[in-house]
């Protein structure tokens, strides 16, 4: 017969504990699932954005890792496509847990809630479904999304509707790296938007977002200003929601929190996270 108990409890400050009896098959066998805060030990066996994103892919491999590492860094190959215009954001410091600033990148349950003023579109409400592939300590995902394109120039004039399809294709590495390529059909161009995430103290993160923009004609000063301000705008929102947060560690035990369907990413993201926490 099959048998599950959860139990938590504080065990020390930023870290929370629970044990899990697996049942008779698994011979009761016990294992601890904690919360991952910022300041966990097992973080210092993977790779950490100790400087800007923007040396990622100038730097040697060897340089970004602390003690002995098992994950590797991202290859991102927007950073060497000529046609791209890049920005670097100034880094996002503040009271952040480094796992949920993550875990808010890779959900796409939030857009119409927190994005009401921005991008999301009433067509939107349903999560699309989508595929998750999973990789070595990570995860890739590809999906289509409804949006309202209020930053398309085109829509003043009438020439693009507001109402219009996105692509969406994240890529999730380890720890916390996300790279969103956002693609637009009726637009024209793409965005590549990738977030590191480097946690400072057990209450405090810095997220570093680099903007890979692409359009047909490229941008003037103006538009590209424009679609910076707009970004902005879009992070500000996500992170108005992540300063509210008391809890800033992350349950790796997906029995602790509420999950459903549409968290498919969010559940891949604690089982990725759990691995290395518990990795020999
Ligand atoms: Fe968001």
């Amino acid at each position: 017969m099959e048998e599950t108990t959860a139990v938590r409890h504080e065990a020390q400050t930023g870290t929370r504990f629970g044990t899990r009896r697996q049942g008779a098959s698994a011979g009761w066998a016990r294992r601890q699932l904690r919360a991952l805060s910022n300041v966990d030990p097992a973080l210092r066996r993977s790779w950490l954005p100790v400087a800007r994103a923007a040396t990622v892919v100038t730097s040697p491999t060897k340089a970004w890792l602390l003690g002995q590492p098992f994950v590797e860094l991202p290859d991102i190959g927007a950073f060497g496509e000529e046609s791209r215009v890049r920005v670097d954001l100034e880094p996002f410091s503040g009271r952040y847990g480094a796992a949920l600033l993550i875990d808010n990148q890779l959900d796409v349950a939030h857009f119409a809630y927190l994005h009401r003023d921005t991008f999301a579109s009433p067509d939107g409400r349903a999560a699309p479904s989508r595929e998750i592939v999973r990789q070595l300590w990570g995860f890739e995902t590809k999906m289509t999304v409804p949006i309202s394109a209020r930053n398309d120039p085109a829509v003043a004039p009438e020439d693009h509707p507001v109402e219009q399809d996105r692509t969406t294709r994240y890529r999730y590495l380890a720890p916390f790296s996300v790279e969103l390529e956002l693609t637009y059909p009726a637009m024209g161009g793409s965005n590549v938007i990738v977030f590191f995430v480097q946690p400072e103290t057990a209450e405090r993160s810095a997220m570093y977002v680099t903007l890979l923009l692409e359009q047909p004609g490229g941008f003037a000063p103006d538009a590209l200003a424009d679609r910076v301000a707009s970004e902005h705008r879009v992070v500000g929102e996500d992170l108005a929601l992540q300063e509210r947060f008391d809890d800033l560690a992350m349950p790796l035990d997906v029995t602790t929190e509420c999950h459903v369907r549409v968290h498919r990413a969010s559940l891949k993201l604690r089982r990725v996270l759990a691995q290395i926490v518990h990795a020999p």
